[in-house]
């Protein structure tokens, strides 16, 4: 049976990646992103892949998360790679930082991925060795901030991190795993052009992690490449 994969974010950058390198292999994929029909390159995917369906869907929003969900019903879901996310505003400086700003990027980043989680639970459940992927960032880790700053992105996915330990630990019983990832700094929008690899290489790489880890890795934190990042 053909194995499935939902996506969010899939408009541009690792989701657009992501979406076609599980097509290419044959997954059906859900491929979501606010307003699809502005997406030429997801309109072609979908010309040339009968097993892509796609799903409008703002993850900060809750009813668009729902009637997204209501097209998977009784869909079962082997993986679910949440990717959408933001950087947040500029540099967010110590002396510049505001409060609405943050509170946007934190319900995009730490809050939003668990409200999808919970609304596709029982896709996952129906699944074939069930997985979660939270795209997080080595920016949210305590031990690699040697730098400061950036208090809106790194507080952003340091809390998307403790969410996805605790649903590692809420879902390890029922044999659904959960990775944390970092895809390496990528050549995307956000990204820049300085960034050190392509979306390509990032996706190929974690794809293999994700196919390689067992529920015993359920909550670790990973970079693109498999390799441990310390919380
Ligand atoms: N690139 C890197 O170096 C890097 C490094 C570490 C972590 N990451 C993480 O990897 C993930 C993907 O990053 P990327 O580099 O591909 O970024 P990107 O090129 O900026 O793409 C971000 C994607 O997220 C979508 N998105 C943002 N807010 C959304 C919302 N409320 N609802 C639905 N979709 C939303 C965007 O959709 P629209 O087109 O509609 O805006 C876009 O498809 C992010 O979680 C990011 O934090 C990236």
């Amino acid at each position: 049976m053909m194995a499935t994969v939902m996506i969010t974010g899939c408009s541009r950058g690792l989701g657009l990646e992501a979406a076609k390198q599980y097509l290419a292999d044959d997954w059906k994929v859900y491929a979501s992103c606010r307003e699809p029909d502005s997406c030429p390159e997801l309109q072609a995917l979908a010309r040339d892949y009968h097993q892509l369906h796609l799903l409008d869907l703002d993850i900060a929003n809750n009813d668009s998360i729902d009637s997204a969900v209501r097209q998977l019903h009784g869909q079962p879901l082997d993986l679910l790679i949440q990717n959408a996310g933001v950087y947040g505003p500029g540099a967010s400086r110590l002396e510049t930082v505001e409060v609405e700003p943050w509170i946007d990027t934190l319900r995009i980043n730490s809050i939003a991925p668990l409200m999808v989680v919970q609304r596709v639970l029982d896709n996952l459940r129906m699944g074939y060795d069930p997985t979660v992927v939270l795209l997080t960032s080595k920016m949210g880790s305590m031990t690699d901030n040697l730098s400061g700053g950036s208090y809106i992105y790194r507080s952003s996915k340091a809390a998307l991190n403790s969410v996805g330990k605790s649903l590692a630990e809420d879902l390890r019983g029922e044999g659904i795993k959960v990775l944390l990832m970092h895809p390496g700094w990528v050549k995307t929008d956000m990204g820049g052009p300085n960034a050190l690899i392509d979306a390509a290489t990032s996706v190929r790489s974690m794809r293999q992690v994700i196919a390689a880890t067992t529920l015993t890795e359920s909550g670790s934190y990973l970079n693109y490449d498999g390799d441990p990042i310390p919380w």
